[in-house]
């Protein structure tokens, strides 16, 4: 066993201090002359975190539970040392580290209880991945995943911040970077995009955590590294408009142009029918009949194939609602006109409702499809790979409609440009329990039904899902299980908590525990975005790439006075026109 150099230095203070986690800011200092030490390469005396003696030795290998024991005496004398990543050894959710043959195996630590003897502790650990051995005991070329297991009785080492940095060194492939990885205050912490993307992810965190701040960094972040990329973000409380007035295109009610016969048939219930049961069954029959015939009037079919109630092919309202008349008086006397005239009702509404117009309007009858597709999805971006849409406006009756017609219209180009070049589309839906409940009988079953279909079939096509919430256990079954990678941010609630640890990666179930504890912009990040989970604080983002969801002030604001008259005129105005 290597002789400790630094483990018996200087131990400062009276002992008090002993069990507590060191300040990280004590630390400052003397980390960054430490890294200095490490960023010398293969040719430096190794530094002193390679000459650290062992914590303990291997008890048991077993598939989902390897056993550490870990000697008491020894982690509370590595409490105060000088490297932060050292001094946190043994701590549930820290690493610790293995030799086997040449190679160094990394662990977390899950579980701790105290051991048999007083002496001892035994940890439940798993493992990570494995670096190999370089001279001087450093560890390169970090890799996911083990090939060889240590044998029981195998010496267990304390993980140093250069060993971290060889963790976390970020190879080749694309990445961003977000923020800093816990302990340590200068190794960054990289997502992969390609991994991250391929396979869905999701930010979760209470309310105030920051996920709104954080997505907006990383969304950011991936614009940078792709300029051209196609993101389509959607925005239930208009926030991110804010954020991305530069690099991206935004759109809300005023000029989203939503054309109505984009909606397929599914959709068109949800917003033309008003009954339920075996009244609503028979309207939808009358609705799908009326429906396909205005689609195909007038048109030379030849051009489009197979016309369908869900092909998105133009029709007029007008034609529509024509025809609803004349099969209403193709009925025989007793034949019930009230299903028809429901219908006719709903459309005359929809037609008169200025809240409607960004989606009903007469203007909007023109064949736009193209232009449409080519605005929504940013093709060619223009360097403004992301769209906002800002959904605040839109009345809450037909928001979850308007979500799933747009989720609907990324996940069928994705289908229908299979043939062609690929551009894989990133879809960012905020407030996601409000989509995918799991709530089977909630209103906005189209919107849960495309969802889920993107999260389970969307790799196969380049479409990718971003789901944020702050109720994880609101979202149905299996939506989350569906994504790779998983940033968690604080989550206040045991439900939510056991929602996310379900979902989890086995390795990082040490991590868990952490959740609870984080600090406001702290995360942990596990799956397929990373090498290894990790915990990160992310980095502070420039104001004006915030998004509008700032804290507001009590304190300063209820000192201001002033203008009050002109503030209430101008909202009453805005209220009663539904203006902005
Ligand atoms: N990385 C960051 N840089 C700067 N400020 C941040 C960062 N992360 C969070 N904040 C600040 O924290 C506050 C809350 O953040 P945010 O609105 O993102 O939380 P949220 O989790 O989205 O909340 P909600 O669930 O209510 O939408 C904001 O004032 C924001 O400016
Ligand atoms: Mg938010």
């Amino acid at each position: 066993m290597p002789v400790a150099s630094g483990l018996n230095g200087k131990r400062e203070g009276d002992g008090r201090h002993m069990n507590e986690q060191p300040n990280l800011q004590q630390f400052v200092d003397h980390l960054s002359s430490y890294s200095d030490e490490g960023a010398q390469g293969g040719t430096a005396v190794p530094g002193p975190s390679n000459v650290v003696a062992g914590i303990g030795t291997v008890l048991e290998i077993a598939g989902s539970g390897s056993r550490v024991a870990m000697d008491a005496a020894q982690l509370n004398a590595l409490v105060e040392h000088k490297d932060p990543s050292i001094s946190m050894s043994g701590q549930v959710g820290s690493q610790v580290k293995m030799k086997v043959g040449n190679s160094w195996l990394i662990a977390n630590v899950r579980t701790l209880r105290a051991g048999d003897d007083d002496k001892s502790v035994v940890a439940n650990v798993d493992f990570l991945g494995e670096g190999q051995n370089a001279s001087g005991g450093r560890m390169v070329n970090f890799r996911r995943g083990v090939t060889r297991y240590p044998i029981p009785g195998s010496t267990v080492f304390p993980v140093s911040t250069e060993d971290m940095r060889a963790i976390f060194a970020a190879d080749d492939s694309p990445h961003i970077e977000i923020g800093t990885v816990y302990p340590t205050d200068d190794i960054r912490g990289a997502l992969y995009v390609d991994p991250m993307l391929g396979k869905h992810f999701a930010v979760l965190g209470s309310t105030g955590t920051g996920k709104s701040t954080s997505v907006s960094l990383i969304l950011h972040r991936i614009s940078e590294l792709s300029p051209e990329g196609h993101i389509v973000m959607i925005d239930p409380h208009g926030e991110y408009s804010a954020a991305f007035k530069d690099c991206g295109e935004l759109f809300n009610v005023d000029n989203l142009n939503l054309p109505y016969w984009l909606m397929n048939f599914e959709e068109h219930c949800e917003v033309f029918l008003t009954t339920d049961g075996a009244e609503r069954q028979r309207d939808a029959d009358i609705l799908g009949k009326c429906l396909l015939a205005a689609r195909t009037k007038g048109k030379n079919l030849e051009q489009y194939g197979k016309v369908t109630v869900d092909s998105p092919i133009p029709y007029l309202l007008t034609d529509f609602s024509q025809i609803l008349t004349a099969e209403m008086g193709k009925l025989d006397r007793a034949g019930d006109t009230t299903p028809y005239q429901r219908l006719k009702n709903k459309l005359d509404e929809l037609r008169a409702d200025p809240r409607y117009t960004f989606m009903f309007s007469g203007m909007l009858v023109s064949d736009s499809m193209a232009p449409f597709v080519a605005k929504l999805f940013r093709m060619p971006a223009h360097g403004k790979p992301i769209s906002i849409v800002d959904v605040s406006g839109v009345p809450s009756e037909v928001t979850s409609v308007v979500v799933s017609v747009l989720a609907r219209m990324v996940f069928d180009y994705a289908i229908w440009s299979r043939t062609e070049a690929q551009r894989p589309l990133l879809l960012v839906c905020e407030e996601a329990h409000r989509y995918v409940p799991k709530d089977e009988h909630a209103t906005g079953q189209a919107v849960r039904k495309i969802l889920e279909r993107i999260a389970k079939e969307g790799r196969k096509y380049g479409v990718s899902l971003g789901l944020i919430t702050q109720r994880p256990s609101d979202l149905a079954e299996g939506v989350l299980s569906q994504c790779g990678t998983i940033i968690a941010m604080r989550l206040n609630n045991d439900r939510d908590q056991a929602c996310v640890r379900a979902a989890m990666p086995e390795g990082a179930r040490g991590f868990l525990d952490a959740i609870p504890a984080l600090r406001n912009r702290e995360c942990i990040v596990c799956g397929e975005g990373v090498a290894i989970p990790i915990r990160v604080r992310f980095d502070d983002l420039e104001p004006e790439k915030r998004p509008a969801s700032s804290d507001p002030s009590f304190a300063a604001l209820w000192r201001e006075t002033g203008g009050e008259e002109g503030i209430i005129n101008r909202t009453i105005k805005r209220w009663r026109g539904h203006g902005r």
